[in-house]
């Protein structure tokens, strides 16, 4: 069991989505997606660093067969608010050139990053592209996207672990937890 709350410096986070349950919706996308892509090959490009446990638990419980790819963007630095200013870092090493793609994201706050990575994306001509995302915050959007496979929708509050960071720590946490305010 993973601890209830954690205190980090000043800050206090409560736990809001247990490994288990984590476990049981990534099995319930995984078959989902497995359905959807029955016969494809898709590709899985995780977003660095964030998506990393999402992706690899994700693809080991898919039925179909899959390839993976990364890429690493920034977009907050060490900063809790978008900066709204997004830059490559590591680009794509797959050829995307009608493939099936899906990009899988930790967690979707302004929608920038999912916009950004669409247009590049779609510029590289695939066959198809899509977005999983283990997180949705609510009513953060700025602009119009749609994620075609989401987690969680969770409240617009700050959220560490399973991937997601504070300022680059606690990733490696087992379970989402929420600041306490
Ligand atoms: P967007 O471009 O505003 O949608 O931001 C998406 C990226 O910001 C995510 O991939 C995360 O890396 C980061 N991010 C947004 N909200 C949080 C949060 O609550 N905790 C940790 N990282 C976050
Ligand atoms: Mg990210």
């Amino acid at each position: 069991m993973e601890e209830k709350t954690i205190k980090i410096d000043r800050m206090e986070f409560e736990i809001l989505i247990s490994n288990k349950k984590l476990q049981s919706r990534i099995g319930e996308l995984a078959a989902e997606i497995s359905r959807d892509y029955e016969g494809k090959v898709p590709i899985f490009v995780g977003v660095l660093n964030g998506a990393i446990l999402l992706l690899s638990d994700l693809i080991r419980k898919l039925t179909i067969e899959c390839e993976i790819d990364f890429i690493k963007i920034s977009s907050y630095g060490n900063k809790r608010v978008s900066s709204g200013q997004i830059t490559m870092i590591k680009d794509f090493s797959a050829d995307l050139h009608g493939r099936d793609i899906l990009v899988v994201e930790d967690i979707v706050d302004s929608g920038l990053s999912v916009t950004y990575l669409k247009r590049r994306i779609e510029s590289m001509k695939p066959a198809s592209v899509k977005f999983v995302s283990l997180l949705v915050k609510k009513d953060c959007a700025v602009v119009p996207l749609t994620i075609d496979y989401t987690g969680f929708e969770i409240e617009n509050k700050f959220v560490i672990g399973y991937g997601l960071d504070l300022a680059q720590k606690k990733r490696n946490l087992n379970a989402i937890y929420q600041v306490k305010e």
